[in-house]
């Protein structure tokens, strides 16, 4: 099955995810699939949470912390900018604490106390968890194209909704377990109902949004995960190791995209022995990916003259990826 075909047979799968080892193209593959697809019609958003603004770089637009940018008709971009997410919690921390005490200003030891725990990385981890989960059960695109941080990185996030998930859970339990104890109390006591608990609501609505959000992510009719794999051996074992991990965190892998594969036509050219060399040694390791994850390489992409910057570049590579000038992997 080749890319095009992935996504033409799975029209339910809305969110899309390129992930793999740090510099492989996840952010090019992600630009170049967000441009197809809204050139095919569809509204697109692509996003990420890397403080490198990579996307910023890939579309040259400065499109760091600014919302969702209109990039071409139909394809959208947006870089969570995680400090400004911090910036807004201790607001509303803030905000919480006057209003909760009548206060007109914070006093200075709570000050210190919010920003001392602003510097924690839990807290731009939650930050920007929760910006993703926002984007995520937004619903207002066609597609999600979530361009993951290196591997290691992304599988913590996954791992943080299943954790999220399992904590939310118990202290509801135990909410609920304390309110109908109260209630008893407040019985026997012949009192009207006890009012309402603003507390468990507020935990039922985040549980909400993190099962929402944490089921699209491992839902194999809507989501679709690809990894990024290049032919050199060190990535091959590394990737083989992540996809164990990422198949027990449910996450619905949709197959293996092999990048930076030297064009073929260069072996009918007079090339030096070096190049030629490179290019044996490449042919052993797509042999070995194709051995290691059989039909599930969808398909093989070439390294251009240049980097893809630019939506030029950008749109070229949908061609070769989604277009009649895409390569075929050997099982398609
Ligand atoms: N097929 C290709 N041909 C030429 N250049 C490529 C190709 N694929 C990626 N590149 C270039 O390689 C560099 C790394 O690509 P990219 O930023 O997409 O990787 P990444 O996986 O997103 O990296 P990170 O893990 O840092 O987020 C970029 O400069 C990009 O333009
Ligand atoms: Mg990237």
């Amino acid at each position: 099955m080749s890319l095009r075909e992935t996504f033409e047979n799975n029209k339910d799968r809305r969110y899309i995810m390129f992930g793999g080892k740090g510099g492989l193209g996840k952010t090019t593959f992600s630009a170049a699939t967000a441009f197809w697809l809204a050139q095919n019609g569809h509204k697109v958003l692509v996003f990420s949470v890397d403080p490198q603004a990579s996307l910023s770089d890939i579309f040259q637009r400065d499109i760091f912390g600014k919302g969702p940018v209109e990039i071409v008709h139909n394809l959208y971009a947006q870089e969570i900018d995680a400090d400004s997410h911090i910036r807004q919690y201790q607001d509303q921390i803030r905000k919480k604490i006057l209003d909760m005490y009548g206060l007109e200003q914070i006093p200075e030891e709570i000050e210190h106390y919010i920003q001392a725990a602003s510097a924690e990385p839990a807290m731009e981890e939650s930050a920007i968890f929760d910006a993703v989960v926002d984007i995520v059960v937004g619903g207002e695109y066609d597609y999600y194209i979530y361009d993951l941080v290196p591997l290691g990185h992304a599988l913590y996030y996954l791992s943080m909704a299943k954790v999220y998930d399992e904590w939310i859970n118990r202290i509801t339990r135990l909410r609920q377990e304390m309110r109908e104890h109260e209630e008893m109390v407040a019985r026997i006591k012949r009192q009207k109902t006890t009012e309402e608990d603003h507390i468990l609501t507020e935990l039922q609505y985040i549980k909400d949004r993190i099962n929402k959000s944490s089921s699209i992510l491992t839902d194999r009719q809507k989501t679709a995960f690809f990894f990024v794999v290049v032919p050199e051996e060190m990535i091959i074992l590394d990737t083989e190791k992540a996809a164990q991990l990422f198949a027990k965190f449910d996450v619905p892998i949709a197959g293996y995209v092999v990048n930076r594969v030297l064009p073929d036509a260069l072996s009918s050219q007079n090339i030096p022995p070096y190049l030629q060399n490179r290019m044996k040694m490449q042919g052993h390791y797509l042999e070995e990916v194709d051995r290691i994850f059989g039909k599930n390489v969808i398909a093989r992409v070439p390294e251009l003259e240049r980097d893809v910057t630019g939506l030029a570049m950008i749109e070229k590579l949908a061609d070769i990826m989604y277009g009649d000038g895409r390569m075929r992997a050997s099982h398609a």
